[in-house]
Parts: structure tokens; C-alpha cells; sequence
């Protein structure tokens, strides 16, 4: 299949192409969208054809359920069963990087739900995504637009280099603010349990819900054979193809440790920030942030993973992040791809 790669940075000046775009989405194709959070792998939510599709290029097992889309959050009312905590957190989060799982309504079909009678709702913010949704007048039901297991695609690169070929269009809007994915979170009553820490924050979900719950998938506490609330929040996730490890210990034992590694002759690749890189000579490190600013290593931890792939090491170190705020959206997608290696230095 021939891919049309197009760049979008403003949607009122790029009618033509959403226009085209959404005609795609409608006659059952896919297209690859920006997003706030990751890049989306995107197709009408009410086909199940293009649910199969979805899948099948992704290379993803069709019983992990997709996110649908929409524009506004009130536009749920068609797809899924609402009520008074939905709006809750639709009015404090919405537009932007947070999803909701409610009971599904028979027009979202149980091949996107990966058979389940729930429904993942989300909203976003990002302005292309927001018109694409629109010209479509459909929900897009969207995935992260990598191939299965590997790090989600922050910029349209690694969407092209994941899935060209694969789907009809891919839009260039430019790399991803966030960097991860959206936060996610299942009513029960007016308790929010947190399935996927994300950019919508525990302690923010706390001021508007009467009590949050941490799920053992989001806590990073899943044990390998136990089955996640969420089915992709997998053990072993957005795996680099060399093993990943995180380090845990004091700022002062990193340097060393790299350095002794080295000297065992290991070759090792090191995401760190821009000073520990300087004292580690710059070489084999990827720069993704200091430890303080959560929201730049937030934006940059999936390229970091796959900058550091490229340069073929035995093995990738990172320092294990801290687990408050945003750290613990971070550490969740750390410790996955990693499959739980933490060594105490
Ligand atoms: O930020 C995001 O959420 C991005 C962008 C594209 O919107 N999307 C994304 O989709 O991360 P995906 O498919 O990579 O992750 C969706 C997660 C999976 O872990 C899936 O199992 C879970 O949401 N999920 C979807 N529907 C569910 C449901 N009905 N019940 C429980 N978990 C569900
Ligand atoms: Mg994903």
C-alpha cells in the first residue's frame, strides 16, 4: 500500500487535506494523526473492518481494546453509558490527555472493545486531532501508532519508519507535547481507578474524585503472570530491542557505576541528563533531562529509547525515576520496558 505522508501545523489553513483525510476514515482506511500525548493509528470506531485493520498493523492482538476519540466530551452520550463522575472529570481534564472507561453502547462494535462491554472514551486537545475528528463526524478509534511492544511515536518519523506502507495516510503535525500516553481510568462509583498513570496526575485526579485507587498495572507492581485491568498494560512493554536497565541509588553512585561497566568492557548506553552525560564524556548517552524536570524527560523518554537502540549497544542504563506527580506516569513506562530489571547501586 502506497502511504501519502502530509504535514498539517494548522488545521483552518489545511481544509483540503483534513477534508481528505477524513474521506480516508470514512471509507474504512487508516490514518495516522497527532496527538498531545503519542501519535494515534486511526480508524472509524464504528467499523469493525477497520478495527481488523487497526490490528493487523499494528501487529496487535485483537483482545487489547482501542481508545475511541472524540470531539467533544459530551459526544459520548452516543457511544457509552455516562454519568455524574464522567462529566466530573471531563469538566476538570477535558480536552486533553485523559481517558475514561465506561459501559459501551451498541454502536461502538466489540471488535474495537477487543470483546469487552466497556468502552474507552478520550478527548484530545491537540488542534489536528480535535479537526480531524470533526470533518470525520465519526469517533476514531486509535492505538498508539507503533508497531506492538515498542516505544510509542512521539513525531512522524517513527510513525513512518513503524508503519509506512501499512496505512493510507500519515499526518505530520509536528512532535508530540506530552510524550506519553494519556492517563486512564475506570469508574466504579465515585471511585477513579487508575489503570495508566499519565500527564493527568494521581494527586490531580484526587481533587475531583472522592477516592482514586492506584491499579497494581499502574503502581508498576504487576506481577509477569498476572492478568492487568487494562489488558495492554502488559509486564514487558515499549521494549528497546537491547535490554533495558533501570539503576536504583543515590545521584552519586550513577557516574561510577557507568564507569565501572565500562571498564568490565561492557558496552553500554546511558540515558541521563545533559551534565551526567558531560561526565560520562558524552559517549553512548542520550540526553532526555535533568531529574527535576519531570515534564522535559516526560517528552523525550521514547525517543531516548529508541535514539539509544540505534547505537547497538549491549545493554541501555537509565536512573530509576522518583515516583510522585508526573514521575510516576514515567516511572510506569520505565519499568515496563525495562521487564522489571532494577539493580540497587
Ligand atoms: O494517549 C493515548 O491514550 C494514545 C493516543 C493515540 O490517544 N493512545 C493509546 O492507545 O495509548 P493504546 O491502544 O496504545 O493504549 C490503550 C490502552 C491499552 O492498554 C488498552 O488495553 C486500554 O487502553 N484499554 C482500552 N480500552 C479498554 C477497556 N475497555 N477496558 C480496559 N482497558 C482498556
Ligand atoms: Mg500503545
Amino acid at each position: 500500500m502506497k502511504t501519502e505522508i502530509i504535514k498539517i501545523n494548522n488545521p483552518a489553513t489545511a481544509q483540503d487535506e483534513l477534508c481528505r483525510a477524513a474521506q480516508i476514515l470514512r471509507r474504512g482506511g487508516l490514518v495516522v494523526f497527532p496527538t498531545e500525548t503519542v501519535y494515534g493509528l486511526g480508524g472509524d470506531a464504528t467499523d469493525p473492518d477497520a478495527a481488523r485493520k487497526i490490528y493487523e498493523a499494528k501487529g496487535r492482538p485483537s483482545n487489547n481494546p482501542l481508545i475511541i476519540h472524540i470531539a467533544h466530551p459530551e459526544d459520548a452520550e452516543q457511544y457509552a453509558v455516562t454519568n455524574e463522575y464522567y462529566y466530573r472529570l471531563a469538566r476538570a481534564f477535558m480536552p486533553g490527555p485523559l481517558t475514561v472507561i465506561l459501559p459501551k453502547k451498541d454502536t461502538i462494535p466489540v471488535e474495537v472493545t477487543g470483546g469487552l462491554d466497556t468502552v474507552a472514551v478520550r478527548c484530545p486537545s491537540h488542534p489536528v486531532a480535535h479537526a480531524l475528528i470533526k470533518a470525520t463526524e465519526r469517533p476514531i478509534a486509535a492505538p498508539s501508532a507503533n508497531i506492538s511492544g515498542r516505544p510509542s511515536p512521539t513525531s512522524a518519523d517513527y510513525c513512518i519508519s513503524d508503519l509506512e506502507g501499512k496505512v493510507d495516510m500519515i499526518i505530520d503535525g509536528g512532535e508530540c507535547d506530552i510524550g506519553l500516553e494519556s492517563t486512564i481510568v475506570m469508574l466504579r462509583g465515585s471511585t477513579a481507578v487508575l489503570l495508566r498513570p499519565g500527564a493527568v496526575t494521581y494527586d490531580a485526579l484526587c481533587c475531583v474524585c472522592e477516592t482514586v485507587e492506584l491499579s497494581a498495572a499502574a503502581e508498576g507492581t504487576l506481577a509477569e503472570n498476572e492478568r492487568p485491568l487494562a489488558p495492554g498494560m502488559m509486564y514487558r512493554h515499549y521494549a528497546p530491542n537491547a535490554p533495558f536497565v533501570l539503576l536504583d541509588g543515590a545521584r552519586e553512585a550513577f557516574i561510577p557505576y557507568i564507569q565501572s561497566r565500562r571498564m568490565s568492557g561492557e558496552q553500554c548506553a546511558v540515558i541521563c541528563s545533559a551534565e551526567e552525560a558531560k561526565a560520562l564524556d558524552e559517549k553512548n548517552t542520550v540526553i532526555y533531562g535533568d531529574p527535576e524536570d519531570l515534564t522535559t524527560q516526560a517528552h523525550r523518554l521514547f525517543s531516548a529509547l529508541r535514539e539509544a537502540d540505534v547505537l547497538g549497544c549491549d545493554v541501555i542504563y537509565a536512573r530509576k525515576p522518583a515516583t510522585d506527580g508526573l514521575g510516576l506516569a514515567l516511572y510506569n513506562r520505565m519499568i515496563r520496558a525495562a521487564s522489571h530489571t532494577v539493580i540497587k547501586i
